[in-house]
């Protein structure tokens, strides 16, 4: 059978990484996806923004909706504090195994958990089945259709507090106008706009950052 791409980045990573560096990774999967294939991480520009977010909000419990290869999730990881939990969400069982091994690689197993099945199953699960109270951070970036409603459901599952930060990739690019109506106009949030472009190549994007303000 055909090598998937995500398991040809996985070589790529595990031929030419440094095991337990986190960085190391993230660059060795910029390098590949630059120069050989397109892939769908978040990616070194926007990568940035990303980081300059979670470094602000010093989060200690984190949810990402999409793991795909473990590209961001080892990214955000390795800004986290000692102790620092990040839950990411992944249907895809191909991407799942993927990125669990990426993860690991790159040592930064203990503080991440792939959580493999449906964002609309998950998030529900979240505070019995995994401990959690609220979210600090989420990092968005699942199937566009999924933005408004998974926000919608952090929501009614009391998921999110005062402060909590949603971070949402592809905004213009897809673009996810419902979200972005939502979030800027429900009043619920106080939102800032990061201009970029879309990774590894040169088409305007932004990531959308929307601060909780409260179940007003
Ligand atoms: C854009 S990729 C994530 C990229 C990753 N955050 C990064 O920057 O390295 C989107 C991923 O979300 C997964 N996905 C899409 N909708 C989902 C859902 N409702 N629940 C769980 N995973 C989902 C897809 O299978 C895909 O692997």
């Amino acid at each position: 059978m055909d090598q998937s791409k995500e398991q040809r980045i996985l070589d790529f990573v595990l031929q030419n990484a440094v095991r337990g560096d986190p960085q190391n990774v993230v660059d060795t999967i910029d390098e590949y996806c630059t120069h050989k294939e397109w892939a769908m991480n978040v990616g070194d520009e926007k990568g940035l923004i990303l980081d300059k977010v979670v470094i602000e909000a010093e989060p200690s419990v984190v949810l990402e909706l999409g793991t795909y290869c473990g590209y961001s999730a080892v990214r955000i990881a390795r800004l986290l504090k000692p102790g620092a939990r990040l839950f990411t969400a992944e249907m895809n069982p191909i991407h799942a195994a993927v990125a669990k091994q990426i993860i690991e690689f790159a040592g930064v197993q203990d503080m991440v958990q792939v959580i493999e099945g449906s964002t609309a199953d998950i998030i529900p699960a979240l505070k019995e089945k995994y401990q959690v109270d609220t979210l600090d951070f989420v990092f968005v970036d699942h199937w566009k259709d999924r933005y408004l409603i998974d926000t919608k459901l952090l929501e009614e599952c009391q998921l999110l507090r005062k402060g909590s930060v949603l971070l949402a990739d592809n905004v213009v690019y897809p673009g996810i106008p419902d979200f972005l109506e939502y979030v800027r106009t429900c009043g619920r949030y106080d939102c800032t706009n990061f201009p970029s472009h879309v990774q590894y190549i040169n088409e305007e994007d932004a990531l959308e950052k929307a601060v909780f303000k409260g179940y007003l």
